[in-house]
């Protein structure tokens, strides 16, 4: 792989921004919304820190929370330790940077966990575009505070009692029958798992190509049978496995990818999201034995898309669901 993963999950935030299902989160903030405070929100798998910039910038959080996020990759917590508090300021937060660590190191002398306090300046002072806006409700509140935990751990060996679970692009790629007792071992009683993002069995690409099923089809079984964990219908696998477990599903929706090229040219560093998505799907072609799909054919489908992608030409949709559900 050329970029790195960090570089990655940075690239793909504005295309998650376009596709997260508007009806699920305004749910889970409205779920939220009635807890007592501070509310606690635990994010597993938060990679480089997405997820919390865009909860505070979009004004979907209550004004006092305590928001705990770990990753098990020591990188992406370190990338998460430095962009987290410029987006916050760059949405109108001022963040204490002098950010307290528990002493315990991961190798390098990165530290394991390390916190930090955002407040929302005040509304009525320095707000003008239209995202600032959006969470300054929060700023009427004086006593408003977001307490940010990054945390190098990994997300099913931890402690914790929290209201809401946030498990963004995660649950794809773990067992989900273990997953959804252990998400619900870390909530408190009427706690919520807001799990957006979950991929749902379709990848596709425009202009269409006659090889495209059977790529798709041998991308899936890389997925189902020769990765470890995961599965390529892990959003409806979702929706049906946790009420067996318990759960109400309060909420679910469709939460598509779509990257396309305006005017030639692909938005931010979107580009670089296909271009990883098509290295990972080389990867798993290159696992899965196909005698169906000879490697010549196979990579000539690749090098038509890469060739559509450097032009601007190739169109790139998955689907995903977000889903938000309630523990009994
Ligand atoms: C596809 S990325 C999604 C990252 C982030 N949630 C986002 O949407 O940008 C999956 C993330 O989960 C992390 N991860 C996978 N299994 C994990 C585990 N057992 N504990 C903690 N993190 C995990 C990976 O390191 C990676 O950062």
């Amino acid at each position: 792989m050329t970029d790195s993963i960090q570089s990655y999950l940075e690239a793909k935030r504005s295309v998650d921004d376009r596709a997260l299902n508007r009806r699920v989160l305004e749910r889970f903030t409205a779920e939220l919304s009635g807890r007592p405070e501070p509310v606690r929100i635990l994010e597993l798998g938060c990679g480089v820190g997405t997820m919390i910039a865009r909860l505070a910038e979009w004004g979907s959080l209550p004004a006092r929370v305590s928001y705990r996020a770990v990753d098990r990759d020591a990188a992406s917590i370190e990338r998460a330790r430095e962009l987290v508090p410029a987006w916050l300021e760059a949405s109108g937060y001022t963040v204490d940077r002098s950010e307290s660590a528990t002493g315990e190191t991961v190798g390098d002398g990165v530290p394991k966990s390390t916190t930090l306090v955002a407040r929302p300046v005040d509304a009525k002072d320095s707000r003008t575009d239209t995202s600032a806006d959006r969470s300054a409700a929060n700023a009427d509140r004086s006593d408003a505070r977001l307490e940010i935990t990054l945390e190098v751990a990994d997300a099913f060996e931890i402690e914790d009692e929290g209201d809401a679970v946030v498990a963004a692009a995660l649950l794809d790629i773990v067992a989900l029958e273990d997953a959804v007792p252990a998400v619900a071992d870390l909530l408190a009683d009427d706690g919520l798992c807001y799990a957006p993002i979950t991929y749902d069995g379709a990848t596709t690409f425009a202009p269409r190509d006659r090889l495209d099923e059977r790529i798709e089809a041998q991308y899936h079984r890389h997925m189902d049978d020769i990765r470890d964990e995961g599965s390529s219908r892990a959003g409806s696998a979702l929706v049906a496995t946790l009420p067996r477990h318990g759960w109400d599903v309060l909420a679910a929706g469709g939460s598509d990818w779509l990257v396309r090229s305006v005017e030639g040219s692909y938005p931010g560093d979107e580009r670089a999201v296909v271009a990883r998505v098509l290295e990972t799907m080389a990867d798993a072609l290159e696992a899965v034995p196909s005698p169906e799909l000879d490697a010549g054919a196979r990579w000539r489908w690749f090098d038509r898309r890469w060739r559509e992608l450097e032009d601007g030409d190739l169109v790139y949709v998955a689907h995903n669901l977000d889903v938000l559900a309630r523990v009994q």
